[in-house]
């Protein structure tokens, strides 16, 4: 998969982390009852959880950070850690959902803030490797 490519996805994926970023940031509570946060918040991490899968398979497909990996052998333990990752994350979003069904909303909070850390790291240290590849830009296109 060429970097532009998996750049515009992770711009796509950010919308689905920023939407439930801001759900769990706000005090839901003095906007909505707590049945109603529930909903949204179960929508919003099964949204996720599918944005990922799709993502993940679309990273790996071709063969994951091949671009990277052709243009510099040496980082295949890098490029294993983070395809490592991948069922790691989507295991995570299943707990939190399970999380979510099992205790109060106000205890999700964390659970999802923590999560979200942990991905945003995971593609943070992602397109560090593909900006350094060759021939990349993440402005190459829109
Ligand atoms: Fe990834
Ligand atoms: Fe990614």
């Amino acid at each position: 998969m060429r970097a532009d490519e998996i750049f515009a996805q992770h711009e796509r994926l950010n919308v689905s982390l920023d939407r439930l970023s801001l759900l769990v940031a706000a005090p839901l509570d003095e906007v909505l009852p707590e049945g109603r946060v529930r909903v949204v918040l179960e929508a919003e991490i099964g949204t996720l959880r599918e944005a990922l899968r799709a993502h993940f398979e679309f990273e790996e497909e071709g063969g994951y950070l091949s671009q990277v990996l052709k243009g510099n052998p040496r980082l295949a333990s890098q490029v294993d850690i983070l395809k490592g990752e991948h069922p790691r994350l989507l295991a995570e979003a299943d707990a939190l959902a399970r999380t979510l069904a099992q205790g109060p909303v106000s205890a999700m909070r964390e659970a999802v803030q923590t999560f979200l850390r942990r991905l945003n790291g995971h593609e943070r240290r992602e397109a560090s490797l593909l900006q350094a590849s060759p021939g990349s830009s993440p402005l190459a296109e829109a």
